[in-house]
């Protein structure tokens, strides 16, 4: 297996500047996922690296070598498509068998190599039929299957699992995850499902018109986001995020006319002339609405999940959600009052990149760019 990096890679189509300037390592035998809305470049930057595509400038290399010019069969690359692609009149051995084939493997090595890689994905009994007699998740392992069976350097996905149901799509994931541990394959998978990508990924590149917004693992993404856009592009629900003003006098920060101190925080807040504040649902406690240094709400929506209930509070003009216990519960527009602990907020200055971070729970702070 083998390490990919892009180096400055740019991408322009008919003069519009798809990719911009994109740096990236993949680790050996690491699992990224390219993330960000539809349009973003994601498809685009991973056909670059499969060889698909001409980076407008910039290098590819895998394993040490620069791939840049060659093409996708000198790259020895895998890639898995959302539409698996897998050969209508070909039987399901014969798909898997087929990157060997026209490699020139003799016929009983095939059938070896296809007999292990269908055992390993659970297809083994399905190895005489055609695609058409499978369903979405077989052909999903068939064209997975397929993508293994020479043992490339490295594997490419993009949106593999979105033609599925929504409950094999989840069970897919883990399958996916526990295929690539085993090979210790370095892999580079693209989705726009953020949950897919936090289950999935050692480290998520989440990519917004282009440009990487932050590279770092799911749980950094989460716990400190590098600026507005990956606050609410990542976890379910986004963060909350709230217009504030600051208060010199009180070493505060002003939410919806209540004050609440922020102690040491304060200078670098304001030195930095933060904006706004972003909070997660979990990092909120609802309390009655005349509890000090509370924020002033009313209930605009509850949503009861089984084993946890989210409360979307209006605070001013601006809704935020709230967790609540399982079995919270309140008529719809009825008061409350919001607490928040500024330790769990960050902030965010003008340009909305985060300048103040929350205070880890234990964890490092995140790495400066
Ligand atoms: N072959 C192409 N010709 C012109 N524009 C393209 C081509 N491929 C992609 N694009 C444009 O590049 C942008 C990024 O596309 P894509 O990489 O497919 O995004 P994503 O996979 O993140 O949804 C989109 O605006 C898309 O319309
Ligand atoms: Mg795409």
């Amino acid at each position: 297996m083998a390490e990919i990096q892009l180096r400055g890679i740019e991408k322009l189509f008919d003069g519009v500047r798809v990719l911009e300037s994109l740096d990236l390592t993949v680790h050996d035998g690491e699992f990224v996922v390219l993330l960000g809305p539809s349009g973003c470049g994601k498809t685009t930057a991973l056909r670059i690296v499969a060889g698909l595509e001409t980076p407008t400038a910039g290098e590819v290399h895998i394993g040490g070598r620069d791939v840049t010019r060659l093409s996708p069969r000198e790259r020895d690359v895998a890639m898995v498509f959302q539409s698996y692609a897998l050969y209508p009149h070909m039987s399901v051995a014969d798909n898997i068998g087929y990157p060997l084939r026209i490699r020139g493997v003799p016929a009983p090595e095939r059938a070896r190599a296809v007999a292990r890689v269908a055992h390993s994905l659970e297809v083994g009994h399905l190895l005489n039929r055609k695609p058409r007699q499978l369903s979405g998740g077989q052909r999903q392992r068939i064209a997975l299957a397929r993508a293994i069976i020479r043992e490339p350097a490295a594997f490419l996905m993009d949106e593999p699992l979105s033609n599925l149901d929504a409950k094999l799509r989840v069970s897919m994931r883990g399958e996916i995850r526990r295929l690539q541990q085993r090979l210790d394959a370095t892999t580079v998978y693209v989705t726009h499902d953020q949950a897919e990508a936090m289950t999935m990924a050692d480290r998520v590149c989440l990519i917004s018109n282009g440009v990487i917004q932050q590279f770092a693992p799911p749980q950094e993404l989460f716990d400190f986001p590098a600026n507005r856009f990956v606050a609410g592009f990542v976890g379910n629900p986004p963060m909350n995020v709230l217009d504030i003003r600051l208060d010199p006098d009180r070493q505060a920060v002003v939410v919806a006319g209540a004050a609440i101190p922020l102690g040491d925080r304060y200078a670098a807040c304001a030195a930095a002339a933060v904006e706004q504040l972003g909070i997660r649902a979990r990092e909120l406690t609802l309390t009655a609405p005349d509890e000090p240094t509370t924020l002033p709400g009313s209930v605009y929506v509850v949503e009861p999940l089984g084993d946890e209930t989210y409360v979307e509070v209006l605070i001013g003009e601006t809704r935020v959600t709230v967790r609540a216990d399982r079995g919270w519960t309140a008529p719809l527009g009825a008061p409350v009052g919001v607490r928040i602990d500024p330790a769990n907020a960050c902030f965010f200055d003008p340009s909305g990149r985060t300048v103040v971070h929350r205070v880890g729970e234990g964890r490092p702070p995140p790495k400066e760019e």
